[in-house]
């Protein structure tokens, strides 16, 4: 695997690549998450080209950006056995140079969930993965479901600007406990550890009472909420039952639902999802 910083460097090795190129981009601090996305990309595309690139414009001033866990040695050395061929690792000033004043923004599915307590959120990833698909040129992308509503919006942004990119969403992959794998778990004490279970705790009790014929949207997101404030550790910020697609909140009975949540336990924010139907 070779490893390169610069968008020029990142050219001139894109253009020595024959048949498909599929690319994974990543913050870093790689989980088995990540590794699954690099895995399949690697299984169905000729050559695989990763990033490694902890965005500042989807990170608020208040947010983890200078804290946000790194370690690129033994990133580098996890992509390498996974197969990735080309490992893309920019710095700041050569995403953003002095004077950058350029976006994209995708309009009413970033307003809600995410988007809705995290408003310049959405504006820094499709800018960032954008600028990403521009210098990479890859004919398929891999983003994981944990992140539904991130997978929902560059979906939509890759359809409306025409990007000739197909966009490949993989299944969460969990502890065995149920744990969502996510960068910032690395942030939980032992205790707080044990308490975010609740999070997929609660999702797949709603889950079963779906499959149980409770397809009520408010009983399905009262159910997740009281399942998770019985855990003192662990504070809720929103918890919805949207459509998976325009995510919009659903009302009465539902035939498919995206079941999702944001959390609090302590300090770290811990987002977590279902799709039932
Ligand atoms: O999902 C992530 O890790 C990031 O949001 C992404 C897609 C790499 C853009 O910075």
């Amino acid at each position: 695997m070779k490893t390169i910083t610069t968008i020029p460097e990142l050219r001139a090795e894109r253009a020595k690549l024959n048949g498909s190129v599929g690319f994974v981009p990543t913050m870093g601090y790689l989980h088995e998450g990540h590794l699954s996305l690099a895995r399949r990309a690697c299984e169905e595309c000729a050559s695989v080209v990763a990033s490694i690139f902890v965005n500042p414009t989807q990170f608020a001033p208040s947010e983890d950006l200078a804290s946000y866990p790194r370690d690129l040695a033994r990133d580098s050395r996890l992509l390498e056995e996974v197969g990735v061929n080309l490992l893309w690792t920019p710095t700041p000033d050569e995403m953003y140079a002095e004077g950058y004043q350029t976006w994209v923004t995708v309009d009413e599915v970033t307003k809600v969930l995410e988007g809705a307590s995290r408003p310049t959120h959405f504006r820094g990833v499709t800018t960032v993965v954008t600028k990403l698909f521009n210098a990479v040129q890859p004919q398929k992308a891999y983003f994981g479901q944990k992140d539904a509503q991130q997978a929902v919006v560059i979906r939509r942004m890759v359809q409306d600007l025409n990007f000739p990119i197909e966009v490949i969403v993989c299944p969460i992959v969990r502890e065995p406990d149920g744990l969502a794998l996510s960068s910032r778990n690395t942030y939980l004490n032992p205790d707080q550890r044990q308490a975010a279970t609740v999070l997929s705790r609660s999702l797949n009790a709603a889950r079963d009472a779906f499959l149980a014929g409770e397809h009520d949207a408010h009983k399905l997101r009262a159910l997740i909420t009281e399942i998770v404030n019985a855990e003192p550790m662990v504070t809720l910020e929103y918890i919805s039952c949207a459509h998976p697609d325009t995510l919009q909140e659903l009302h009465g009975a539902v035939e498919r639902a995206l079941l999702s949540m944001a959390a609090r336990v302590g300090k770290t924010r811990l987002i977590d999802n279902i799709v039932v139907g």
